[in-house]
């Protein structure tokens, strides 16, 4: 006999036929009432045991996290909350679990501890809606740039550059650690290395995705990407996945245009792909909440949220302009920002989320960033009125709740420009020598960006931390499982 999985089954008329359902047990009540659940869908299937055909310690057996397979008859149920249940004939057993030391206990358990168990939690409600909506947000991905002709391009995950300067890289080496190969002179001999020179995992495809673009037009891609910086935060992961699309002959405003469309499709495509999943989370915070001082409550419902974003155009500012609304706040006249507000100065957390949050109240888009800090692949803007210093063609998404979750900019297609800011950053050109080249042979304007995969996960299931939206968490001091 076939196995049914639950969620279409949830949808199948109960004629009282034979069905295979295959699962773990979440409850067992009653000696009576079992929910199972196998992932497909956020709900149980209840299975109704007629106790009296079984011994006691067969009925002990069905404990929370068993595996069971129940055969037995779809029928309309006779009690409140489902409109299906199964009468089990048989149940066979696939893998015990003993109560008294499977971890997840039918109760509420902390965060922190389920991070712990990381490899059981997507067995619990949370996860399971979590990491569903993971899946279909990965393909709303695919879909809205396979739709516009985007070709989803492959960059390598080992490389020799660092594209954003950042200096924040794991070094990848074959060499022995304690006893590497050394030149005459002393230093480490990378000539000896398994590529023969010194290479690290990538921190963005960025680089090679210009190639792509430069002769295919338009690309994306979506890999996993690598920050060695030691941020222990909410919102920082040292092993992050990142949408790059990058487009030839697009300037930054046509840059802009494609992230707010982009964004708000794929928050579109949850919203009406994955509304039970939704529903669930958006009840969750409601009672998460409900405890809560109001001033530490979400301005608005996670449902809510979603749908606010799509009903309205993101503001569009420029870095010059935030500094200015910044200076004139509250806060700022109060002392109560904690990090300095100054023109050439990026901006920090607390600043991006007082323009979102407090004085927009909706998503941001920044422009014209200080050149000073900001990579150098970036587009020198022509001197900017009111600015006392160089702009480039840069732009940060600021969301409620997040801050930035895109970055992106219009790139420096001018060989001479960017040699001079590269010579100016330290930037050798020896390891760069072929993207230079893109630049010497049919260069012309391009942009592109990268979305934080897991940022804009934050956003749209509302969870408070970044380690709750992947599967296995990389982070500073944490690479379990
Ligand atoms: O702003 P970033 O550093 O931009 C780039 O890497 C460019 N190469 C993108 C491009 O233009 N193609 O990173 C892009 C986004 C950020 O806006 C943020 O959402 C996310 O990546 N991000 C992180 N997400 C989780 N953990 C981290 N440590 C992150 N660092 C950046
Ligand atoms: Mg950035």
């Amino acid at each position: 006999m076939q196995r049914t999985e639950i969620k279409p089954l949830l949808h199948t008329r109960p004629e009282g036929q034979q069905v295979l359902v295959k699962g773990w047990v979440r409850t067992f009540r009653a000696n009576r009432f079992i929910a199972l659940n196998d992932g497909s869908c956020i709900h149980n299937l209840q299975v109704v045991v007629e106790f009296e055909q079984y011994d006691e310690a067969f009925l002990k057996r069905i404990a929370t996290g068993a595996a069971l397979a129940v055969k037995g008859r779809l029928v309309a149920s006779q009690g409140a909350g489902q409109d299906v249940e199964v009468l089990a004939d048989h149940i066979d057993i696939l893998g015990d679990s003993d109560p008294a030391v499977y971890p997840l206990q039918p109760k509420k358990h902390s965060m922190q501890f389920l991070r712990e168990k990381a490899h059981l939690r997507m067995r619990t409600q949370t996860f399971g809606a979590v990491f569903r909506l993971r899946h279909a947000l990965a393909f709303a991905i695919h879909q809205y740039f396979h739709e516009r002709g985007f070709f989803y391009m492959h960059t390598p995950i080992i490389t020799g550059s660092d594209a954003e300067g950042a200096g924040e890289m794991f070094r990848v080496t074959t060499l022995d650690p304690i006893n590497p190969p050394l030149t005459e002179s002393g230093e480490v001999d990378w000539k000896q290395d398994f590529f023969g020179k010194e290479t690290n995992l990538t921190v963005s495809g960025q680089l090679e995705a210009e190639a792509g673009a430069m002769s295919l037009s338009k690309v994306y891609t979506f890999a996993p990407t690598f920050r060695a910086e030691n941020s222990n935060t909410t919102r920082h992961l040292a092993e992050f996945w990142m949408i790059e699309p990058e487009v030839a002959f697009a300037d930054i405003h046509d840059n802009m245009d494609l992230a707010e469309d982009f964004l708000k499709y794929i928050i579109r495509y949850v919203l009406e792909h994955c509304p039970d999943d939704m529903a669930f989370l958006d009840r969750r915070i409601q009672q998460e909440e409900k405890n809560m001082k109001a001033e530490l409550r979400r301005p608005m419902g996670l449902l809510d949220t979603l749908r606010f974003v799509l009903e309205h155009d993101f503001e569009r500012i420029t870095y010059t302009e935030a500094i200015r609304i910044l200076r004139n706040s509250k806060p700022f006249k109060k002392g109560r920002f904690e990090f300095p507000v100054e023109w050439g100065k990026d901006l920090q957390s607390e600043h991006e989320r007082y323009l979102v949050e407090k004085h927009y109240k909706k998503p941001v888009i920044v422009t014209g960033y200080p050149a000073s800090f900001k990579a150098f692949y970036m587009r020198l803007n022509e001197p900017e009125e009111g600015a006392p210093g160089d702009t480039v063609a840069a732009m940060d998404i600021l969301f409620p709740g997040i801050g930035e979750v895109v970055g992106g900019s219009q790139r420096e297609e001018r060989l001479d420009v960017l040699r001079a800011k590269m010579a100016a950053m330290k930037v050798p050109e020896e390891e760069l020598w072929w993207y230079l080249e893109l630049r010497k042979f049919g260069t012309a304007p391009h942009s592109g960006f990268g979305l934080g995969f897991e940022r804009m996960m934050v956003f749209i299931t509302g969870m408070g931390n970044i380690r709750d939206v992947i599967p296995f968490p990389r982070t500073p001091k944490n690479a379990e499982f």
